[in-house]
């Protein structure tokens, strides 16, 4: 059977990565974080400290890949799992401000590109149905409003030691929101073949099932 590429785009906190994964074991393909990838250039770059006008030059050296263990993916610096290093509101910051460099976009791009050629994906990201993946089977713009998002991860760090409080999550929202939608390069929008899932009413089981849907009624798989 021929892979099937499914690209899910949205801005941070929609709920993208725990909705795909569900879906990902639903359809039994791969799940591909490919934020996870910008963050792994950004903590390469707070790491070794290098100036902006160095970042081109120093990307050969990053070494930045992807491996599978059990089917969950881990993303490694050279031979270190940096998969929990990478989570960090600061790397999320850095990750945000370096991703919009266009020599960063283009060295991630083919490694994104070679995992779905060989493999059936869904894949997470802002800038998958628009650019790195134009031919995917589904596109799926996945989004909630910024204050349903905060509100989200708010709860996800109430807990936590030192969590900061509703007010500065959304700002640290609002921000990234901006400066995903408004790099020159590869901007955060919706593909025009893409469909809207709005999850601000929505829980992760409903949805899921709306985008399991969308893949059975698009491509006429039965998942
Ligand atoms: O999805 P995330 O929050 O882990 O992504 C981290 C940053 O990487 C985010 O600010 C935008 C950027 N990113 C991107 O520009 N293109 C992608 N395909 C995925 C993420």
């Amino acid at each position: 059977m021929k892979n099937i590429n499914i690209a899910i785009d949205g801005p941070a906190g929609a709920g993208k990565s725990t909705i795909a994964k569900m879906v990902s074991a639903k359809l039994g393909c791969i799940y591909v974080d490919t934020g996870a990838l910008y963050r792994t250039i950004a903590l390469y770059i707070t790491e070794n400290n290098i100036p902006d006008e160095d970042i081109e030059k120093s990307l050969p050296g990053a070494d930045v890949s992807l491996r599978f263990v059990d089917g969950a993916q881990r993303v490694f610096l050279g031979d270190r799992d940096v998969s929990d290093l990478i989570r960090t509101p600061e790397i999320s910051m850095a990750a945000s401000r370096t991703s919009a460099i266009p020599a960063v976009r283009a060295y991630l791009f083919e490694t994104q590109q070679s995992i779905a050629r060989s493999n059936s994906v869904i894949m997470d990201g802002r800038d998958i149905g628009t650019v790195v993946l134009p031919n995917a089977d589904v596109k799926i713009f996945l989004t909630a409003s910024a204050e349903e998002r905060a509100n989200r991860r708010y709860k996800e760090l109430a807990e936590k030691p030192d969590c900061p409080t509703y007010q500065e999550i959304l700002d640290d929202i609002i921000k990234r929101d901006y400066q995903d939608m408004h790099r020159e390069t590869a901007p955060l929008k919706q593909a025009e073949d893409a469909v809207l899932v709005d999850t601000t009413h929505l829980d992760l089981e409903q949805s899921a099932n709306e985008i399991v849907r969308i893949i059975t009624e698009k491509t006429g798989c039965d998942v």
